[in-house]
């Protein structure tokens, strides 16, 4: 989960620290359309060099895809290290306090820099969150611009050549960052595409309603289209995002269900697996399920954060769901004709959460059998409805929660992952070892496998694997011929 990555210059990141240079994939890597724009902004020449440094989630690492892709097409030039570039730019997350606090200590690394000529910026949802007061704690900051307004980026940059001192872009209601013709994407086989912007839950811990603004839905068209274009380029796993996806709700006409979007984008010739990520346990329906069970292309693999055990946890939270209900919805994938793996995300120590209540999650955690866990300390975030709310418990012991709740979960996918070895699965080849022979990638539950494979070139392939080993993280196997 969140964890700071550079966008390379030239470089595309595989798992297992793999690498190929950019220009042999320069044209996988883009939509036709984005491809020539992106050349002939290469050609004309030096607007100037930037390195982007992206934290957060993985709707940040898609805006990031965004952000490079039309910078590119402008003539700005890549670079790998900030020392290189003319441009620095943050694309940042606040969604706990120790992800934004990471971005002012890297511009605190500026201070003493800031007549050296270069221009740096901040995007994503600190500079939404914080605006332009994000000029009063660093100075030497002369662009902030939040998610729905990248489109601006290349004006906003126009402004500053100008000599304007200071540009902001922080408009929350606009759909423009749907338009992806330019997106650059790191990864060559397996392309994310947002199909809702924004959250209109209102989770009382929770930032993104005031960073991302409302919901907004891209029409089913303009998705598939790209789908389409996308599968033409060779990229043949497609993640739907979002940061409550299947509260997807189609503009156009057609007016498609989101298992409708799923089963269409799974049509598209070409496309070999379909992803989605974040689900919301309140809008995850039966139809959902059916899908899955109805077509193997998509992946039987379902995100579905609960946050809590306890149901007065859960309404101090409002996230709109009791334990029970939850659990009908855990029950629904359960009964599903095709197993699916499940995963989670928990936030510990939320304010009055007491010890009793924090025991009815683990004992979630020992019922529904999650394949995986995230988990976090609660973090007060600003204006938030639970900021009001006393943030009493001491750090220790939510550290002490936390700890307790990854123990119990490592016990479970242990004693889960040692079951499926012999077991054989489809793995989408995504990583090299530095170590001979030895390839990874991902099931279509998104489990993690190392294997061993005398096979000369495997990545972006299919193949079969069968499990050998495991550990609570990760499977090990052997390319299955
Ligand atoms: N404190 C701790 N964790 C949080 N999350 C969201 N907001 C907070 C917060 N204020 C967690 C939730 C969410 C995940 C992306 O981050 O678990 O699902
Ligand atoms: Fe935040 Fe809740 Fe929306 Fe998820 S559903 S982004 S936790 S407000």
């Amino acid at each position: 989960m969140p964890t700071a990555r550079q966008s390379r210059a030239g470089v595309i990141n595989c798992d297992l620290g793999m690498s190929k240079p950019f220009d042999i994939e320069l044209e996988r890597l883009t939509s036709q359309a984005s491809y020539s724009e992106i050349a002939r902004g290469v050609a004309a020449g030096q607007r100037g060099t930037f390195f982007l440094e992206t934290f957060g989630c993985q709707m940040n690492d898609h805006d990031s895809e965004k952000v490079a892709g039309l910078l590119l097409s402008r003539g700005y030039q890549q670079v790998e290290t900030p020392e290189a570039a003319s441009l620095i730019l943050y694309n940042t997350c606040s969604i706990r306090e120790k992800a934004a606090q990471k971005v002012f200590s890297r511009l605190g690394e500026y201070r003493e820099k800031q007549n050296e000529g270069k221009v740096i910026g901040v995007l994503g949802c600190v500079a939404q969150q914080e605006g332009e007061e994000i000029f009063e704690r660093a100075p030497w900051v002369s662009l902030v611009c939040g998610s729905a307004s990248y489109r601006k980026l290349p004006d906003m940059l126009t402004q500053l050549e100008a000599g304007n001192q200071r540009v902001t872009g922080l408009d929350t209601d606009t759909d423009a960052t749907f338009e992806t013709e330019v997106t650059r994407r790191d990864n060559p086989w397996r392309a994310y595409l947002t199909i809702i912007e924004g959250c209109d839950k209102a989770c009382s811990y929770c930032v993104v309603p005031f960073t991302r603004g409302p919901e907004r839905s891209r029409g089913s068209d303009s998705i598939l289209k790209e789908v389409r274009q996308l599968a033409e380029l060779g990229y043949s796993e497609v993640q739907l995002l979002g940061q409550t996806v299947n509260s997807y709700a189609d503009p156009t006409p057609r007016k498609m269900r989101f298992s409708e979007l799923l089963l269409a984008v799974a049509d598209v010739q070409g496309v070999r697996r379909v992803r989605f990520t974040t689900s919301h346990p309140s809008d995850f329906t039966p139809d959902i399920v059916e899908a899955i069970e109805e077509q193997p292309k998509i992946c039987d693999h379902v995100h579905l954060p609960v946050q809590s055990g306890s149901t007065r946890v859960l309404r101090a939270m409002q996230r709109t769901y009791s334990r029970e209900v939850y659990l009908e919805k855990i029950a629904m994938m359960r009964d599903a004709n095709r197993p699916i793996a499940i995963t989670t995300d928990i936030i510990v120590g939320f304010p009055g959460e007491t010890e009793f209540e924090f025991e009815e999650t683990l004992s979630l955690l020992d019922e529904v059998q999650y394949d995986n866990l995230f988990s976090f300390k609660y973090s007060p975030r600003p204006n938030t409805p639970s900021l009001s709310m006393s943030d009493s418990m001491s750090e220790e012991e939510k550290g002490r929660r936390l700890a307790v709740l990854q123990d119990r979960q490592r016990e479970i996918q242990s004693a889960k992952n040692a079951r499926l070895v012999g077991k054989r699965f489809e793995v989408l080849v995504s990583g090299k070892s530095r170590r001979e022979n030895q390839w990874s990638g991902y099931t279509t539950s998104h489990r993690m496998i190392n294997f061993a494979s005398q096979e000369r070139e495997l990545l972006g392939t299919y193949v079969q694997v069968r499990v050998t080993g495991a550990g609570p993280n990760s499977l090990l196997g052997d390319h299955a011929v």
